[in-house]
């Protein structure tokens, strides 16, 4: 998953190129680089490391000349981060240039070919053998290159290309990774996402797996892989700009779990009509959602911890019997669906690779499939059968917080719609829920007003090696999420554990002064979880637990407290999850990290 980015047209390419790619950041940012035709040949600068090194080794794009020009982010898949390896990648004489998104699957078989036909390699990349193949089949037609390297090539990929001897023309290409296109003001873009253009065009055009575009400053055109010229529609995108930019928060993190309460309210208040739930987008009417014999959930990451917390809503309001995989894993196992499936997948992105197979399995085999996104136009939106968006917003931080929340109101409506049409949810618990469910975002936004005292505990396990999360049913859901927060920002390991569980193993790992972080949402399961608090303190642990107002009793066990207010027992995660989202976050803050760019870490993940 890296972020690519072309322009042609009347204005210098570079300044637009490093502006696009600090757009596109969050996709990869060990390495960087762009390509300019300069009037004669391709300047060429890349570098590893962040983009600003590559703003400083340009003068910001000053030192490249030319108006024509692509440029590329990278998170390394094949070969290590180095400026050799960073993207654009060129042909043999240097008048082919490529950046590109995705994996070339067969690359070594058509490495080896290109080899023996006296190519040689001076990258480890999969991507040098796109340059090396455009240079075999090309032969004075751009176009017709294009389409050959397609028929050759297996994997996914966008790529950006400039033919030196064609320098009034760009080439874009698609399959399986995200790309679009659009016009500018006196020329055209292309990139990997919207953000990275919306300085330039709201009006942009989504390309399809296997579609061609061939740009020039004026015009666009269309071809699929047999060369025919196809028609398109611009997607007019209603974003706010600003949506986008930090407005004065020290880190987008901390912008987006503030813009919190208000991801939660947009995503359920368009679909509370009358006091009744109403899911336009679900294209289910009652009869079907009554045939639903089981749900199946699919994800990656944080997307999977909404999951698991649904499984616990699903099951116990609406009796429908919730398979959790992550999407990973979950098209090897030869699972089993057929039409009374509901399979759920849910992604931010919309775009991560894996969740996006998952989709396709399902699809073939039968089940009918309903997407959880938030980036309109992604490619799992316009694949699933039918698509419920969370109104999160651009979220920019790599880890999330309101895409996350979002989710999880998403979830708890199709829960409490599904339990309602079922008989078992009636009036007056559904307009109890909803009266719940409405209060939540006045409760997050208080929870978020004690981040001081929050961010003084935090700074008191600055050293810490090894963190435990535990809980025991939703609240094992929330550790999950709680412990990857941690980890994927601080780089503190940590794990979450169902509570009972820890003894059988685990807890030998509990020595003095270990941090265990305790969550205990549900009153049914106080008392366990007090006696598994218990387990580890005696063991040395300091306990840190996460609990509703009013149970005190957890101060007996516990050596710092924190209370969520009160609200529904299937809503609790969304109370829940805020501290443990400003711990992770000032944890990492306190320790110096990158919060908004972790290492090794990029947002979308289009590589399976
Ligand atoms: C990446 C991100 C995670 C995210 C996961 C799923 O690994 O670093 O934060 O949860 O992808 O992303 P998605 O866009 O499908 O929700």
């Amino acid at each position: 998953m890296c972020g690519i980015v072309g322009y042609i047209g009347n204005q210098q390419a570079a300044p637009i190129l490093l502006d696009g790619l600090s757009k596109l950041e969050y996709r990869g940012y060990d390495s960087s680089g762009i390509a300019v035709y300069n009037g004669n040949e391709i300047d060429m600068v890349k570098s590893k490391g962040r983009l600003k090194v590559l703003n400083e080794l340009t003068h910001d794009g000053a030192t490249l000349p030319g108006t024509l020009g692509i440029g590329h982010t990278r998170w390394a898949t094949h070969g290590s981060p180095s400026d050799i390896n960073a993207h654009p990648h060129f042909n043999k004489d240097k008048s082919i240039v490529v950046v590109h998104n995705g994996i070339i699957e067969n690359y070594l078989k058509l490495k080896k070919k290109l080899e023996n036909h006296g190519y040689e390699f001076v990258s480890e990349t999969d991507t040098e053998v796109i340059a090396h193949l455009l240079d075999y089949y090309y032969h004075g037609n751009p176009l017709q290159a294009v389409t050959k390297i397609m028929h050759r090539m297996e994997g996914s990929y966008a790529l950006g290309i400039i033919f030196q001897d064609h320098p009034g023309e760009l080439y874009a290409v698609r399959k399986d990774s995200p790309l679009i296109v659009g016009h500018t003001d006196g020329g055209s873009i292309l990139a990997s996402d919207v953000p990275a253009v919306l300085k330039y065009t709201r009006d942009v055009f989504f390309i399809e797996n296997e579609e061609i575009v061939r740009m020039r400053e004026d015009s666009m055109e269309f071809f699929n892989v047999d060369e025919e010229p196809i028609e398109k529609q611009a997607t007019r995108i209603e974003w706010d700009v600003n949506a986008a930019e930090k407005s004065g928060y020290e880190h987008f993190m901390l912008k987006e779990m503030y813009e919190q309460p208000k991801a939660i309210t947009d995503t359920f208040s368009p679909r509370i009509k009358e006091g009744k739930i109403v899911i336009e987008e679900l294209g289910m009417a009652d009869e079907e959602i009554l045939k639903i014999q089981k749900i199946q959930i699919v994800a990656c990451g944080s997307a999977s911890h909404t999951g698991y917390t649904s499984k616990y809503i699903f099951e116990g309001l609406a009796r429908i019997p919730v398979e959790v995989d992550v999407a990973s894993e979950f098209r090897y196992r030869d699972p089993i669906l057929d039409e009374n499936t509901l399979v759920i997948v849910i992604s931010q992105s919309g775009e991560t690779a894996d969740t996006l197979a998952a989709l396709r399995e399902s699809k073939e085999k039968g089940a009918r499939v309903l997407g959880i996104v938030n980036v309109v136009g992604s490619s799992i939106a316009r694949e699933a059968d039918n698509v419920m968006y969370t109104w999160a917003g651009p979220e920019i931080a790599v880890a999330t917080t309101k895409a996350y929340s979002a989710q999880l109101i998403a979830l708890y409506l199709l829960a409490m719609k599904f339990a309602h049409v079922k008989g078992m949810l009636d009036e007056a618990g559904l307009a109890g829920m909803l009266e719940d469910l409405k209060a939540i975002p006045a409760q997050v936004e208080m929870l978020l007003n004690n981040k001081v005292n929050i961010q003084k505990f935090a700074n008191r396990y600055l050293a810490a090696r090894d963190v435990f999360f535990i809980g025991r049913g939703i609240d094992h859901a929330i550790s999950m999420e709680g412990s990857l927060k941690l980890k994927e920002i601080s780089y503190i390991h940590s794990e979450a554990y169902a509570a009972g569980e820890l003894k059988h193993g685990t807890i030998s790992l509990v020595e003095d002064g270990t941090l265990v972080a305790s969550v205990l949402t549900q009153k049914d399961l106080y008392k366990k979880m007090i006696s598994n608090m218990e387990e580890v303190r005696t063991r040395g642990a300091f306990v840190m637990a996460v609990t509703t107002e009013g149970n005190t009793e957890v101060e007996r066990a516990a050596d710092y407290v924190i209370y969520i207010p009160e609200t529904n027992k299937y809503f609790t995660n969304s109370l829940a999850i805020i501290p443990l989202q400003l711990f992770a976050y000032y944890i990492a803050v306190g320790r110096g990290c990158d919060v908004d760019k972790p290492r090794n870490l990029a947002k979308s993940v289009t590589v399976e």
